[in-house]
């Protein structure tokens, strides 16, 4: 059978990552595709050292590639939204299959995108764009085809993970946990994008869709990052059995779908606590198979290579299927996608902790279980530490139960407003995650 061409678009971590896996492994790869899947045209705007490629033509101008009728696959992986956009819709409109490993692009475009492929028969497909190299897309939307999914949670940024796992093991200072995972390769050109859980945000609004049937909505993700998160935190959550975590979390409930991105205090019992370092991980609940557990590495050169390798090799054995008859891009046909609504972040429910500063004076922690008392909110557990000698302040840390996170924003209004509380309180959310 006649090879599958590809051209590669961006030869930076992944595009080589991409290329070299391609190369090396070719002949276990026409075994599984059934034909020879070969790279004849990179689009690069300079030569990297990690890609040999002698023998492939390369175009400085790198939309040439989608240019090239002999390319029948064009790989995106130049990452940002506006050229890739225009390099994703053009290959596409000259009738080109698409993968890409983008996921600013498929969660803020995707809907667009997969409509314009749709029209012309041609697949895009993304796996590497969510937990680089676990193939977690290909879990929910086939592997799991058989159940209604009731929530999705996940370290989905390595380079979160990696800072929180350096702030409990080693004591370390965020910002020294941030220099070294840019040394290695794991943050994102703007690492705002890691630390403020964008990145994340941009995989759970993927991750919501394939599991949902919903369409992508990632202006309506709620997204709270990790650089508020003190080693006191850090440090009280152990006391306390837990461990903080960035999770990613999208829940169907009656009322519409959660779609958060936020610090977590997670059992230490749950495996999800013990992910640590750049590894990434996802647990999903589903009505007939339980609980289920996906965990890799979500960043790196081979890693996601691995998952955009595997895509095209998914694309290369559909491309003599009815463009009909194929996987829907958003595991569900697009006719049938839900117009669920996505709650807004104060009509969740989950438990907290809570950490406040109070006055060593008679009384105090009568008045604080009161003012949450009164709102209906139950102290599960408390830690009450020595008095500070240089001020003369309690740190008092609590763990709730469940509650509307509307109701528990009007309990910290009031806690704030008490006079015998000094300062503002700190709020991490709190997931069981047991199903
Ligand atoms: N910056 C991302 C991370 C890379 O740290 O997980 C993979 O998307």
């Amino acid at each position: 059978m006649k090879p599958v061409n590809i051209g590669i678009v961006g030869l930076g971590t992944v595009g080589s990552g991409t290329f070299n896996v391609l190369n090396r492994n070719a002949e276990d790869i026409t075994r599984r595709a059934g034909r020879a899947i070969q790279v004849t045209h990179v689009g690069a705007r300079r030569d990297n050292p990690a890609a040999d490629t002698s023998g492939v033509t390369v175009s400085r101008d790198v939309t040439e590639v989608i240019s090239d009728p002999a390319v029948d696959i064009v790989v995106e992986l130049i990452g940002g939204v506006t050229l890739a956009k225009e390099l994703v819709l053009g290959s596409i409109a000259a009738g080109k299959h698409v993968v890409t490993a983008n996921k600013a692009l498929i969660a803020e475009h995707g809907n667009e995108i997969f409509a314009a492929a749709q029209a012309k028969g041609v697949n895009v497909a993304f796996e590497a764009a969510v937990a680089g190299g676990i193939p977690i897309i290909k879990a929910i939307r086939e592997g799991l085809s058989a159940n209604q999914i009731q929530w999705v949670a996940g370290i989905i940024n390595g380079t979160g993970n990696f800072i929180l796992t350096e702030m409990k093991e080693k004591g370390r200072a965020f910002d020294d946990a941030l220099a070294e995972a840019q040394a290695l390769g794991y943050a994102e050109a703007d690492p705002t994008f890691d630390v403020e859980g964008i990145d994340a945000a941009h995989k759970l609004t993927i991750l919501a869709s394939v599991a949902f049937g919903i369409p992508l909505q990632f202006e309506k993700a709620y997204t709270e990052g990790i650089s508020k998160i003190t080693a006191e935190d850090v440090r009280y959550a152990d006391e306390l059995g837990y461990s903080i975590k960035h999770l990613g979390i999208t829940r169907k409930t009656s009322a519409g779908v959660e779609l958060r991105v936020h610090p977590t205090l997670i059992h230490n019992s749950r495996l999800l606590a013990n992910v640590n370092g750049v590894m990434n991980a996802v647990m999903a609940m589903s009505d007939a198979v339980g609980p289920t557990l996906y965990y890799g590495p979500g960043a790196g050169a081979e890693p996601t290579a691995s998952s955009v390798v595997a895509d095209i090799v998914d694309v290369a054995r559909a491309l003599t299927t009815d463009p009909d008859n194929r996987v829907p891009h958003l595991a569900f046909h697009a006719d049938t996608l839900s117009d669920t609504p996505i709650l807004p972040i104060d009509q969740i429910t989950t438990a907290y902790y809570l950490r406040l500063k109070a006055k060593d004076t008679p009384g105090v922690m009568a008045k604080i279980a009161t003012i949450l008392s009164d709102s209906g909110i139950n102290i599960e557990s408390l830690l009450q530490k020595e008095v500070e000698v240089d001020h003369g302040q309690v740190p008092i840390i609590m763990i709730t139960r469940e509650v509307k996170e509307s109701r528990m924003n009007d309990a910290l209004k009031k806690l704030e407003a008490e006079d015998d509380v000094v300062g503002s309180v700190m709020r991490i959310r709190l997931e069981q995650l047991d199903g």
